[in-house]
């Protein structure tokens, strides 16, 4: 398969080379303009990325802190998907409205729903500054060279001209070998637009989640308000639609496998260039042991919620959390195997040396490094997932801070007010019966792969043994006797009946807490953790950092064939491929697209994941589609292409040779997640809503032509 891909880019050999064999998230403010006119792009670099006139960035922002979003009308409407609004679509609902099962839909600009606190970020420009972060820093290590970098960057701000609407961000890119300066301008005024019922956004929901043939319509709308002058404002309801510097026009073209696309979006977190080592600890070890508390921990949860409606409906959107990474990460250490990672990287880590020395003892040490460190990285995989998964934990760390500030000094009213109204909202989803089961079942996984001397005393007598029945003896002891899972009551109320109350008198609730088993317990297990296993693994990080910056510019100057990309840090990238099916296992090939007809064979009358709204199969039954069917006569609903992408790039514009919006991304397929430490061409795919499918539903499903007339459509 590798050679065949060699093969057909004879013609190509640099762009495969680049841009498909290891993928690429590039800044847009360097961009490899001459492969990606020769992979068919008919616009140019700077019609991508300019800060003299309106370009595409301008159309493109980050959504509030973590997915992207675009600009797709001339007032300001913002495109995003059904995953990246969810909670703000959730903040609106109520059990008599219910957003997020019947979706919403405004009727005009007044009818929009305001979203206090949520932001969307411009990125106005961007600069190399290298040498004003790094200066001064020759000579200088550890936390010498963090103080150094950090007072360079503040003194490096404090001298730039900006507004008050606006921040500078500095990010680190190939490991601190190279810094950029982003300028940022965020508007607060986001309002709800438009969404889809959720079994169209959230179509296939954990089944279907990381998996191609796809079939989700997950978007939703959001609009920009900027005050009268078109700069960021508070919200008011005398704010006006932001008109932005540029929009996206969209495309309702057919599509052909082969075609060019690129993504321009905020990916969060890659990890490309480590060494062979690195992978090896990740797919072996760190992987398999965050795959085996969550497997523990959503069997669990899956058998109550099955048997049981309100705690189905309690745990969902909980268990669609705890389920993404997991089903992510087992997705990726199949992909590591199977494309060969280690071996390949180790390959290249040999002929890199061949061609230069120096690289030998980087490579010796990082093998060294990570040897050392493996028992406490693999200890600390163990002890976050622990703490992130047994809720009851979670909750008594939470107390364990408030016991904290209020010994410092730092418990005042604003603090206690936005720790009240948390633990409402986590009492709300919470069962504390069901999270005992769960819990202990992770404290017994936890004892069996955690060395006696990082165990504390208390946990050895309570939870270390193999009897089932002991275990759960000690959980119902817990339980009981904490005032934290509501089972024990203080002034008369409990944390379920009326948490105001049981926060009334803090000098009786902060002495309660000071005993309460399950606090003790974490912190017991956080203090051991701390001084043994975080200390040590800190300690090799921080050498395996330095290397990996030395890795990092050893590989720059020594392969200078390859193009290199600094890995994704959630700042803006562009990331290019073409419109492409795979060929993920033996005897299984995908098509590139799917169709409305998928929608319908997956349809299951009233499940929770594949229950299809009755107006969609209406239109689906008299094909009522306009002008959005292809040339199958169907609606496409989603699509695939060899886009390099990660997490923070759901929502993001997928655009066409021409830069018209041709999709909306919002996922990879499982077998391909490996791209995030080892992209393969493959395998790795990214997954996008078409954009007929988009549009279809908000004019024939929503009848919200109303949104279609605002926007440029490209027939
Ligand atoms: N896998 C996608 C992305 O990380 C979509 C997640 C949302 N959908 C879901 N079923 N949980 O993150
Ligand atoms: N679904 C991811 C997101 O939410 C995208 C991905 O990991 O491909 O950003």
């Amino acid at each position: 398969m590798i050679r065949k891909i060699f093969i057909a880019s004879a013609l190509l050999p640099a762009v495969i080379a680049f841009a498909q064999q290891y993928g690429g998230m590039w800044m847009p403010t360097e961009l490899n303009e001459k492969e990606m006119k020769q992979l068919g792009m008919k616009i140019s670099a700077k019609d991508i990325y300019n800060t003299e006139k309106p370009s595409i960035k301008d159309a493109v922002v980050q959504f509030d802190g973590g997915c992207t979003a675009e600009v797709i009308s001339p007032k300001g409407l913002i495109l995003t998907n059904h995953h990246c609004g969810y909670g703000e679509i959730q903040s609106h609902s109520t059990v008599e409205n219910d957003l997020l099962t019947n979706g919403f839909w405004a009727k005009n600009m007044s009818g929009e729903l305001p979203n206090p606190g949520v932001t969307v970020d411009f990125i106005t420009d961007i600069k190399e500054v290298t040498s004003q972060i790094l200066e001064g820093t020759k000579g200088l290590s550890g936390a010498d060279l963090e103080d150094k970098i950090n007072q360079n960057i503040q003194n490096y701000k404090a001298s730039q001209k900006i507004e008050s609407y606006q921040k500078i961000v500095v990010k680190s890119m190939y490991y601190g070998n190279k810094y950029y300066a982003y300028v940022i301008d965020t508007y607060k005024d986001i309002r709800l637009v438009g969404a889809p019922p959720s079994a169209i956004g959230k179509f296939g929901s954990d089944t279907d989640n990381w998996v191609f043939p796809r079939h989700t319509g997950d978007f939703s709308l959001f609009r920009i308000y900027a005050g009268k002058d078109n700069k960021p404002a508070e919200y008011s309801k005398d704010n006006v639609p932001f008109t932005p510097k540029h929009y996206l026009p969209i495309s309702i073209k057919d599509k052909k496998e082969g075609d060019f696309t690129f993504v321009f979006g905020f990916p969060g977190r890659t990890t490309e260039y480590l060494p062979a080592i690195a992978v090896e600890k990740i797919m072996n070890e760190t992987d398999p042991a965050m795959i085996s508390v969550r497997d523990v921990a959503l069997k669990t949860l899956n058998e109550k919620m099955r048997a049981d409606d309100t705690t189905r409906i309690k745990y969902a959107s909980k268990y669609a959390r705890i389920a993404n990474y997991w089903k992510k990460w087992i997705g990726e250490v199949e992909g590591l195997k199977k494309s060969r990672a280690v071996e390949k990287k180790k390959q290249y880590e040999q002929q890199l040396i061949a061609k230069n020395p120096a690289i030998k003892p980087t490579i010796e040490q990082l093998n060294r490094l990570y040897n050392e460190q493996a028992p406490y990285a693999l200890n600390r995989a163990y002890y976050l997932e622990l703490l992130r998964n047994a809720e009851t934990l979670t909750l008594a760390n939470i107390y364990l801070g408030y016991l904290q500030n209020a010994k410092d000094g730092r418990a005042d009213a604003q603090y206690l007010n936005r720790l009240r109204s948390y633990l409402k909202s986590f009492y709300k989803d919470y069962d504390a019966q069901l999270d005992a089961q769960v819990t202990a079942k992770l404290l017994v996984l936890y004892g069996e792969k955690t060395p006696k001397e990082y165990l504390p005393s208390s946990f050895k007598n309570d939870f270390k043994s193999s009897n089932q029945d002991a275990i759960l003896e000690s959980m119902e002891w817990f339980s009981a006797n904490s005032i934290i899972t509501g089972r024990k009551a203080l002034n008369g109320s409990t944390v379920y009946s009326d948490i105001d109350k049981v926060f009334s008198n803090q000098q009786a609730l902060l002495e309660v807490l000071e005993k309460d088993p399950f606090i003790t317990l974490v912190r017991d297990l956080k203090a051991v953790y701390s001084r043994t296993t975080d200390v040590n693994f800190a300690q090799y990080q921080t050498q395996i950092d330095a290397l990996q910056k030395t890795f990092m510019a050893q590989q720059m100057e020594t392969d200078k064939d390859r193009k290199f990309f600094p890995d994704a840090n959630s700042t803006l990238r562009v990331a290019y491929g073409t419109i492409k099916g795979s060929d993920p296992r033996d005897g299984v090939k995908y098509n590139y697209q799917t169709h409305l007809k998928g929608v319908m064979e997956k349809y299951i009358p009233n499940d929770y994941e594949f229950n299809v709204p009755q107006k969609l199969i209406s239109l689906y039954q008299n094909k009522n589609y306009g002008v959005y069917a292809d040339k199958t006569g169907e609606v496409p609903v989603n699509f695939t292409a060899t886009n390099h992408t990660t997490g923070g790039n759901s929502g993001s514009p997928v655009l066409d040779a021409r830069g018209n919006l041709i999709g909306l991304n919002f996922d990879r397929q499982w077998e391909g997640t490996m791209s995030d430490i080892n992209f393969d061409p493959r395998f790795s795919r990214n997954i996008m809503v078409d954009t007929k499918y988009i549009l279809f539903i908000i004019d024939k499903f929503a009848d919200s032509k109303w949104l279609i007339d605002e926007m440029k459509i490209v027939k």
